[in-house]
């Protein structure tokens, strides 16, 4: 049975299973990388909203200790697309001094978000800094930023789905799909 597909989606991109087997060797990657780290010591960093369901699946299949926290920024609705412009909603509660650090990322477009947070958290004097994004776009990247675990390379197209949205619709469908074009082509 499942959820309908709903009319506005071109085709689904990555479905539940494999969508599934992707992170859960995406999280034995960085619990091999991070191997012996103590819980106070890690922090997943996610990027709200988008990566909400990503970090809570990729966080349960880690078996070393980590801590959750979060992190929101604003979205393209003020032209950060054009601009590069990304603004702090809201920070994180912990402390990332003295910390490892993972940002846990939705999708790479064009990289000015990301690179954002990697200099943000660079400032701040963690003990370590990587990156984890379960989508990139390379047609679309404008900017370099360091990338240490993705998961799919996609094409360019608007993806919903799996916590990422459209005008905050279609987040919780259990697969990624690519939307119809004439739908966020004005
Ligand atoms: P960037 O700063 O251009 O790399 O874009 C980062 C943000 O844009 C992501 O964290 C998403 O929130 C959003 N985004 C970019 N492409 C898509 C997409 O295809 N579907 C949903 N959100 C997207």
């Amino acid at each position: 049975m499942g959820v309908p597909v709903p009319d506005s989606v071109d085709y689904i991109l990555l479905d539940e299973a494999t969508i599934r087997n992707r992170v859960q060797e995406m999280a034995d990657q960085i619990s091999a990388d991070y191997h012996g780290i103590r819980n106070e010591d890690f922090l997943l960093v996610g990027v709200l909203k988008g990566s909400f369901i990503f970090l809570a699946d990729l966080a349960r299949c880690l078996t070393v200790p980590h801590r959750v926290d979060f992190i929101a920024l604003s979205s393209y609705a003020d032209k950060a697309e054009a601009t590069g412009s990304v603004r702090l909603i809201m920070d994180t509660r912990a402390d990332v001094a003295g910390r490892h650090v993972l940002i846990v990322e939705d999708i790479l477009d064009t990289g000015y978000t990301l690179r954002y947070l990697y200099r943000l958290f660079g400032a701040r004097e963690p003990a370590s800094l990587r990156t984890a994004a379960l989508l990139s776009k390379p047609d679309r990247h404008k900017v370099e930023v360091p990338l240490d675990y993705l998961g799919f390379s996609i094409p360019d197209a608007w993806v919903v789905g799996y916590g990422l949205d459209y005008a905050d619709r279609f987040r919780t469908l259990p697969y990624i799909a690519a939307l119809k074009p004439r739908v966020y082509q004005k």
